[in-house]
């Protein structure tokens, strides 16, 4: 008899405190708390819940229909007390009549995007895009290439070797060899790609980068096709009004060899920062193909020539667009990538 008048007792107790504090609760976190304190399953009130079948069947009924009553009324105050509230959602500030934001587009990277421009010049020109390998063997990164064991050509490239005939490329030249050994002439062809050498990294200077190779090889190609084209390539990219001159230089797989060099755009001949006083900007290297490396990849120097030339796209990027340091371009930094 004590006990069902304790229990009755104390479930009005919950009943009255609870509908007390769910009124009282400033927000819908306390209303949460409120909940755990009378509603989860070690409240007081399910416990009472729980023990009803150890009860004898009169007072299960009366504490039964007491106990059921009260979670009842807590949980219609407490949704009640919860609308009240309004959505989870702070809407204080929130102007719904204004247009909606557009979440943030990605771009192309600004290295893409040079050496999209690269490709689509001489695409334009029909020249066709195709790719090499980036681990390449002694004898097509070297050896076919006209750059013998012991060579000092070998030391200008500070190569990775992966193992004693197995180097990362240190340059795109071997595509050329690759294509040729395939293809029989004519082959008019791009090949963009990254290359690896022993640097140590500086402003200027990174142990990856990239270049695109160029090879035109038919019937009676000559340098005036050579010039021709890297000439009408370099406006295309830098300015159509731009002098263009081609200077002697080394590289053994070809003969003659040239680099090709651009008027300042900048500062027009004048001397810069950018030019480095000298008026002038070198873009790439360039030459015939060597007749050995005809001969190596199998063609008939008597019947086919051609020219083949290689630049850097980092280089050109930083010219394009007065990037001083070449780090930037893989530091991820979305204040830098944001700009292109
Ligand atoms: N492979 C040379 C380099 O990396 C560039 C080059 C390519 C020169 C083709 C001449 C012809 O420096």
């Amino acid at each position: 008899m004590t006990l069902k008048n304790d229990v009755l007792e104390e479930i009005a107790r919950i009943r009255d405190t609870g509908l007390r504090e769910i009124e009282e609760a400033t927000d819908a976190a306390v209303l949460e708390t409120v909940r755990i304190r009378h509603l989860a399953r070690k409240a007081p009130l399910s416990q009472i819940l729980r023990g009803l079948g150890d009860l004898d069947p009169t007072e299960r009924a009366r504490i039964g229909q007491a106990a059921n009553t009260t979670r009842r009324a807590l949980e219609d105050a407490l949704t009640e007390r919860e609308a009240g509230f309004g959505p989870r959602v702070a809407t204080a500030g929130v102007d719904p009549t204004r247009p909606g934001l557009r979440p943030a587009r990605g771009h192309a990277h600004v290295l893409t995007q040079t050496e999209d421009r690269i490709l689509s010049i001489f695409r334009g020109m029909g020249f066709a895009v195709a790719r090499s390998r980036d681990i390449e063997d002694d004898y097509h990164n070297f050896e076919a290439l006209n750059i013998p064991k012991g060579h000092s050509a070998r030391d200008m490239q500070d190569t990775f070797f992966m193992s004693e005939n197995i180097v990362l490329r240190t340059h795109t030249s071997p595509g050329q060899i690759r294509v040729m050994k395939s293809t029989p002439p004519p082959v008019r062809m791009v090949f963009p790609g990254r290359v690896y050498r022993r640097e140590t990294e500086d402003a200027s200077h990174l142990s990856e980068f990239h270049q695109v190779e160029v090879l035109y090889v038919d019937h009676g190609v000559t340098m005036k096709d050579l010039k021709g084209t890297l000439a009408y390539f370099a406006r295309s990219l830098f300015g159509s009004d731009l002098d263009v001159r081609f200077r002697p230089s080394y590289f053994p797989f070809v003969e003659p060899g040239a680099e090709m060099d651009i008027e300042c755009f900048q500062c027009r001949k004048r001397g810069c920062r950018i030019c480095k006083q000298s008026g002038w900007i070198e873009i790439l290297g360039s030459g015939m193909v060597h007749t050995w490396v005809l001969r190596e990849v199998g063609y008939d120097p008597e019947a086919v020539s051609g020219y083949a030339a290689g630049m850097g796209v980092e280089r050109i990027a930083m010219l394009r667009h007065g990037i001083t340091d070449i780090r930037l371009f893989y530091e991820n930094d979305l204040r830098f990538l944001t700009q292109f």
